[in-house]
C-alpha cells in the first residue's frame, strides 16, 4: 500500500502545541509552524484504526500492560537496530522528558556534574538545573556544514563530581547520525571516567538514506554496563500525545534505581491509548516507516536545493537523521531577536531558535521538515519573498 504524505492535514484549532502557539501566544493566525518536533501526518493506518477500535469501547479506566506491549517493543529493536534486549532489560516511561528527570535523579546525586554535548535539546539543561545538578558543558566542533564531539575538551571537562553524560542519538538539532567510531570513542572515554551514559535515542528510527544509527548499548559489554537508553515510538510514528516511552538497560542495578524514582513519582499505570500505540506502531509500522523515510529525504533535498539556489543569505546544514535541521542565518546579519522576529512576523513562518539550544547556535534557526511538500514550499517561498523584500 502507497500511503499519503502529500494530502495537508489542517490542524489548526485541535489545541496542537505546534499549530496553535503562534495564535495563542503572538496572537498570529497566518504562521507556518516548523518548531516542536511532531509531523504533520497521521499516524500509520494501523495505529489510528487500533485506537479507534479501543476509543469505541468506551471504558477508559485502570490499564495492566500486556506481555505482547514487551514483546512487541523487543522485536522491533532486534529487527530495525540488531539490538537484542531481554524483557528484564526494560521498563515504561511516561515520555523521554520525564525519564531524563528520573533518571538524572536515579543516577546523580545533587550538585553533580552532568555532561551535555551542546548546542542540543534544550530538556537536557531543565532536567540537570531543575533537579539541583550541574550542567558541564561539552560543545559541539562545528566545521563547515557538520558538526563532531571534541573529546579533548571533554577529557578537561571531567573531574570527580562528573556522574554522568547525556547523549543525543541522532543528535537534535545538528542532525547527525553518530558513527560507529565516534560512539566508540566517546563511550572508551566514558568507560575510563565511570560516567554512566543516557543515551537518548528517540530519533533513532529517522535515519535518512546512506546513514546507520548504532545503538551506544551495542557498541561493547563494557558501555551496554554503563548505559541506560531511552527509546520511544512518539517521533517515529507521531505519537507523542500519547505519552509512553521505554528505558532499556543491560544493568539491572541501574534498571533498579531508575524503578525506585518511578515508583516514588508514582508512574506504576500506564496511559492506556499509548500502550495500544506503541504496541501496534511496532508490531505494524515498519513498511508506513520505510516510506515516510523517503518522504522525509525528499524534503530534505527539497529544502536543500531550495535554499542553495533561492536564499544564498541562509546556509541550509543537511541533517542525516532525525527530521529537524539547522538553518545557518549569520549571513543576514540580523542579532538573534531581530532574526527571529524577522521569520515570524514578517516572513510568517516560525522556527526554534538556535539559542534555545545553547549559545553555540547563535545566528541559527532549526526547521522542522516532517510536513507536506506543499507546506514547506509555501515556507520557504515566505522566507525568500520576506528576504528579497529587506
Ligand atoms: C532528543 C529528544 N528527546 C526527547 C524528546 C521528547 O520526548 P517525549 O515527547 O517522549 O518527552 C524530543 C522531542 O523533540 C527530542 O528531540
Amino acid at each position: 500500500m502507497r500511503h499519503d504524505f502529500d494530502t495537508v492535514l489542517d490542524r489548526r484549532h485541535t489545541h496542537s502545541l505546534k499549530w496553535d502557539h503562534c495564535r495563542d501566544t503572538f496572537g498570529l493566525d497566518d504562521v507556518i509552524p516548523m518548531w516542536v518536533a511532531d509531523m504533520d501526518f497521521a499516524a500509520p493506518p494501523e495505529v489510528v484504526a487500533a485506537i479507534e477500535r479501543r476509543a469505541a469501547h468506551g471504558a477508559y479506566g485502570y490499564v495492566s500492560v500486556p506481555e505482547s506491549f514487551w514483546e512487541s517493543a523487543i522485536a522491533w529493536l532486534e529487527r530495525r537496530h540488531q539490538w537484542t534486549v531481554n524483557r528484564r532489560w526494560l521498563q515504561r516511561a511516561p515520555g523521554v522528558v520525564p525519564a531524563l528527570s528520573l533518571c538524572v535523579n536515579a543516577f546523580t546525586a545533587p550538585g553533580d556534574g552532568v555532561v551535555v554535548q551542546t548546542p542540543v535539546y534544550y530538556p537536557f539543561f531543565h532536567a540537570i538545573e531543575k533537579n539541583g545538578r550541574r550542567i558541564v558543558r561539552n560543545p559541539l566542533l562545528a566545521n563547515g556544514g557538520t558538526f563532531r564531539m571534541d573529546l579533548a575538551d571533554l577529557v578537561r571537562k571531567i573531574d570527580d563530581r562528573t556522574r554522568m553524560l547525556i547523549l543525543c542519538s541522532p543528535h537534535n538539532p545538528v542532525g547527525r547520525v553518530w558513527t560507529r567510531p565516534e560512539l566508540e570513542a566517546l563511550g572508551e572515554l566514558c568507560v575510563r571516567r565511570d560516567l554512566v551514559v543516557l543515551s537518548d535515542e528517540i530519533h533513532m528510527d529517522l535515519t535518512l538514506p546512506g546513514h546507520t544509527h548504532v545503538p551506544l548499548a551495542t557498541i561493547s559489554p563494557e558501555l551496554s554496563e554503563r548505559t541506560v537508553t531511552c527509546v520511544a515510538p512518539s517521533k517515529t510514528f507521531n505519537v507523542a500525545g500519547l505519552s509512553m516511552s521505554l528505558i532499556v538497560s543491560g544493568n539491572s542495578e541501574l534498571l533498579a534505581r531508575y524503578e525506585s524514582q518511578f515508583d516514588a513519582a508514582g508512574l506504576e499505570i500506564a496511559n492506556l491509548f499509548g500502550t495500544v500505540a506503541l504496541e501496534v506502531a511496532y508490531r505494524s509500522g515498519a513498511e508506513w516507516l520505510d516510506q515516510l523515510l523517503e518522504y522525509l529525504a525528499a524534503n530534505v533535498d527539497f529544502a536543500e536545493r531550495f535554499i542553495r539556489e533561492r536564499i544564498p543569505a541562509l546556509r541550509f546544514i543537511r541533517p542525516e537523521g532525525t527530521y529537524l535541521a539547522l538553518i545557518d542565518c549569520r549571513g543576514l546579519g540580523m542579532p538573534q531577536k531581530e532574526l527571529d522576529d524577522f521569520f515570524l512576523r514578517t516572513a510568517r513562518v516560525y522556527f526554534d531558535s538556535g539559542p534555545w539550544f545553547g549559545e553555540e547556535a547563535t545566528g541559527f534557526e532549526r526547521i522542522n521538515l516532517a510536513c507536506p511538500r506543499a507546506t514547506l514550499a509555501e515556507a520557504l517561498q515566505r522566507i525568500e519573498r520576506a528576504i528579497r523584500g529587506r
